[in-house]
């Protein structure tokens, strides 16, 4: 279980930056040369690592924040506190801050309290911006709806 508040600990913050650094390698891009990596928290305390994995039918393709998420789901987490997010043209790494897309801030919706969840984007461990869901996804539909 995880029981820090992550907006105040660092460490773990470092830690979730360099997971997504550590396979952002392994990211499928063959079509936009775009590379991505996320690693997700979730209140078991594990992380879960995801890349973006395209397909020659462009929109079978998917994200890196939800390769994370749903691969978390299917292990059976539910509660995301914090997600960092790495990626950029090939060769050009840690140049820019990677952002969310739109419907991966959805996905995000579904498993986090939009308040206390962060969103880390990153050039390096050292070097982030960091971003409450909410912030991100303002005025949003959630589970509690329906
Ligand atoms: N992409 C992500 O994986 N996450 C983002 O937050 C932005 C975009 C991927 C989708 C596609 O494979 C490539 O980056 C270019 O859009």
């Amino acid at each position: 279980m995880y029981s820090k508040d992550i907006r105040t600990d660092a460490e773990t913050k470092r830690l979730l930056v360099e997971k997504a650094i550590e396979v952002l390698l392994n990211s499928y891009a063959p079509y936009s040369h775009y590379n991505v990596a996320a690693a997700a928290l979730f209140d078991s305390g594990k992380i879960y690592t995801g890349v973006n994995v395209e397909n020659a039918s462009y929109g079978a393709s998917i994200c890196a924040e939800r390769n994370a998420i749903f691969h978390a789901a299917a292990e059976g987490e539910r509660k995301l506190l914090a997600l960092a997010v790495v990626g950029g043209r090939k060769g050009n790494y840690g140049s820019e801050y990677c952002t969310p897309c739109g419907i991966c801030r959805q996905v995000m919706r579904e498993f986090a309290d939009p308040e206390k969840m962060i969103v880390l984007c990153a050039k390096s461990a050292d070097d982030y911006k960091e971003y409450t869901l909410a912030e991100l996804l303002p005025q949003s539909f959630g589970p509690e709806y329906l």
